[in-house]
């Protein structure tokens, strides 16, 4: 282990690799993306997005770790993992965004800097998606704008990583 640099909210102590790393979570029935619900969620599939943001990330000097699970518990194992290797998580906890604590809590154990990220803006939908458990915890949210919202956070993911690591 190396004398370790601290993450982009200040809480890692393991080594980190010299490359910035930007990991992507996505939730639950993203895997579906495309095809679901288009006129809510928009034509591009999961694979095109992470396409889109490995190569954003090639351009912003990030590695790209790309991740998707309709499995709660897999996806704190996911954050659990990232802790000390990882600059910034971006995520898009899909439903879990409404309901998960563990989510919540993985996030905050790990002290990575978060994004949030939703396609669609919950608040013009259902009231249960006006909640969201992670609000508090993430460093900013980015909603409404399909596929290219993830484009955003990478940028202002990579903002953040600059300023942490000068
Ligand atoms: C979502 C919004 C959630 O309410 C929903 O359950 C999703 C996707 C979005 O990206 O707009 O699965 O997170």
């Amino acid at each position: 282990m190396g004398s370790g640099t601290k993450s982009a909210s200040g809480a890692g102590t393991r080594s980190r690799p010299a490359t910035p790393a930007a990991l992507v979570v996505h939730g639950p029935n993203l895997n579906l993306l495309g095809e679901r619900e288009p006129a809510v969620y928009g034509s591009t599939t999961l694979a095109q997005i992470d396409e889109q943001l490995k190569a954003l990330g090639r351009e912003l000097g990030l590695e790209v770790e790309t991740f998707q699970s309709n499995s709660e518990g897999a996806i704190v194992d996911r954050i659990q993992a990232a802790r000390g290797c990882i600059d910034v998580l971006i995520i898009n906890p899909a439903a879990y965004t409404h309901t998960s604590v563990a989510i919540r809590d993985a996030i905050l154990a790990t002290g990575i800097a978060c994004i949030e990220v939703h396609l669609s803006n919950v608040y013009k939908r259902e009231p249960f998606r006006h909640h969201s458990t992670i609000a508090d915890v993430a460093v900013g949210r980015i909603m409404g704008f399909g596929a290219d919202g993830y484009m955003i956070a990478l940028r202002a993911a990579r903002n953040l990583v600059k300023a942490a690591r000068g």
